[in-house]
């Protein structure tokens, strides 16, 4: 039997408090997993108790001081303690049975092993007894092996273990990716024949453990799985859609879901950002919509990228992803993802610079890191001269904005100030002109400051036929700039 030298005054605290209690309490869970494959130390620690785990809770935080509280959750009869960043949640030993229409369990009082029984994975069923504290680990289903052996398996007959939660059959596939494990045949095939149930589960638990496979190290790993077993058709059929290739007059198209889980991992390489991940997978997203067979040009997916933008929404609400700034930055990546490929292919021109500059904002460093990830060509002298081509852009981008400072723009010239002018109320001639002053800064005719744009304002009102009433100094903001 394997045994663990455990030295963490948590764990020190709660086996003090099992033997003052004499209590049956084991730590259970991701936290003995993790211990055993030496991953990051966990901020959460599960324990289960034969008998209430209420009760021991209240006991553990006795021994911590007043200040500590016990959450107490009693319809799951669980408690919390949240201590520094640590979490300790306290569970009575179960044995539950599931309605098959419902997700709610009929729970009972069990014993350790029934508990046990009763969890997803093998990995996961691995307990370690606080009292008598000998490290020594219960282990019924041989959960320490498939740890050696980087399996996940469940620990009863898998189409119950799922059944009692469809949620786990993410999870595997959340396990297989994050740890790099395999998933056992007999369970992969439980997943594809349950699929369809994953629905009676919310989507926020769903796209908890989608968010997890996106953090993961190789996502495609994840996704691969969740194609193969048809859950990804159930929770996010537009990325299913992007699968397969097809042939007209000895012209194919590639594979986009193939090339969108490889821009995914290269971008994987570059940022632990979970929006810039979502980029990714959602910046070809509306070839499937856009796809044409065009005689002259063959395969085109002409406006995906605006037609893509416009569909993120529908999938962020579906998904219950956040509907905020987040979302605006996912669509305005996947908005703009062809721009500086474009321009890596052309010479590039400042004034197309400045016009990337000055829709990307803040976020151009983000786009030029999805853009990147995007050359997936097997040609390695296509990716050098496309990865040359980048540098030269990149490079532009910090010269004009040195120069021009054209990130989070704001008119050098503002409504205000034309109004006073030209002595004219609010009304289409103002829009005229500032978009005049816009472009004519973005095309370099003048540059980005208060006396040009105004001297070109003049102009401008001239030729619509105003007349000024009063000429205006520099504003504060030049001064501020210089
Ligand atoms: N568990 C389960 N079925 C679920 C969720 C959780 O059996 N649908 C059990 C597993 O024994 C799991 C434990 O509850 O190890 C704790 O769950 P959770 O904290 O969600 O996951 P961890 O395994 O701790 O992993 P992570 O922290 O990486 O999510």
């Amino acid at each position: 039997m394997e045994k663990l030298n455990l030295e963490s005054p948590y764990i020190r605290l709660l086996s003090e408090t099992a033997a003052e209690e004499n209590a049956h309490a084991y730590l259970i869970g991701g936290y003995v997993r993790d211990l055993l494959l030496k991953r990051d130390h966990k901020k959460d620690i599960d324990v289960v108790v034969e008998g209430s785990g209420i009760d021991f809770a209240r006991a553990v935080a006795g021994r911590m001081g007043k200040e500590v509280k016990v959450h107490y959750f009693k319809n799951f009869g669980t408690a919390m303690i949240h201590h520094n960043e640590v979490e300790i949640e306290f569970v009575g030993a179960r044995k539950e049975s599931y309605r098959s229409d419902s997700r709610k369990p009929i729970v009972e009082n069990g014993s350790i092993q029934e508990d046990q029984e009763r969890r997803d994975f093998t990995i996961n069923a691995l307990a370690i007894r606080l009292h008598p504290f000998t490290g020594e680990i219960t282990d019924p289903f041989n959960g320490i092996e498939d740890l050696n052996r980087k399996i996940i398996r469940t620990p009863l007959e898998p189409d119950k273990t799922y059944s009692d939660d469809p949620l786990r059959m993410m999870r595997a596939i959340r396990f297989a990716s994050q740890l790099g494990f395999s998933i056992e045949k007999g369970s992969f095939e439980a997943i594809c024949r349950n699929a369809e149930r994953i629905k009676i589960v919310s989507a926020e638990r769903i796209t908890d453990e989608l968010n997890k496979i996106i953090l993961s190290e190789k996502p495609s790993v994840g996704f691969k799985l969740l194609f193969d077993s048809g859950l990804l058709a159930v929770i996010f059929p537009e990325m299913t859609a992007l699968a397969g290739v097809e042939v007209i007059q000895g012209k194919a198209h590639k594979d986009n879901f193939l090339h969108t889980l490889q821009v995914l991992d290269n971008i994987c390489k570059n940022t632990d950002d979970l929006w810039l991940r979502w980029s990714a997978i959602l910046h070809d997203i509306a070839k499937p919509a856009t796809k044409r067979f065009e005689k002259e040009h063959g395969w085109t997916f002409h406006g995906h990228e605006d037609k893509g933008a416009r569909m993120v929404p529908a999938i962020f609400k579906r998904l219950k992803l956040p509907l905020n700034e987040k979302m605006k930055y996912v669509q305005k990546l996947v908005m703009l993802h062809l721009r500086p490929i474009v321009l890596s292919k052309e010479t590039v021109t400042d004034s197309a610079v400045r016009r990337l500059l000055f829709e990307a904002g803040d976020d151009i460093d983000d786009l030029m890191t999805l853009c990147e990830a995007d050359i997936t060509s097997k040609n390695r002298e296509k990716v050098k001269k496309y990865l040359a081509n980048f540098e030269v852009v990149r490079q532009k981008l910090v010269e004009l904005e040195e120069k021009d400072r054209l990130r989070n723009w704001q008119p050098p010239v503002t409504g205000t100030d034309i109004m006073e002018t030209f002595g004219i109320a609010p009304g289409k001639e103002i829009g005229t002109i500032k978009t005049a002053i816009r472009e004519a800064i973005l095309d370099g005719e003048i540059p980005n400051t208060f006396d040009e744009a105004y001297a070109f304002m003049l102009n401008q009102g001239n030729a619509l036929g105003l007349q000024p009433i009063k000429i205006l100094k520099s504003s504060i903001q030049d001064t501020e700039k210089a």
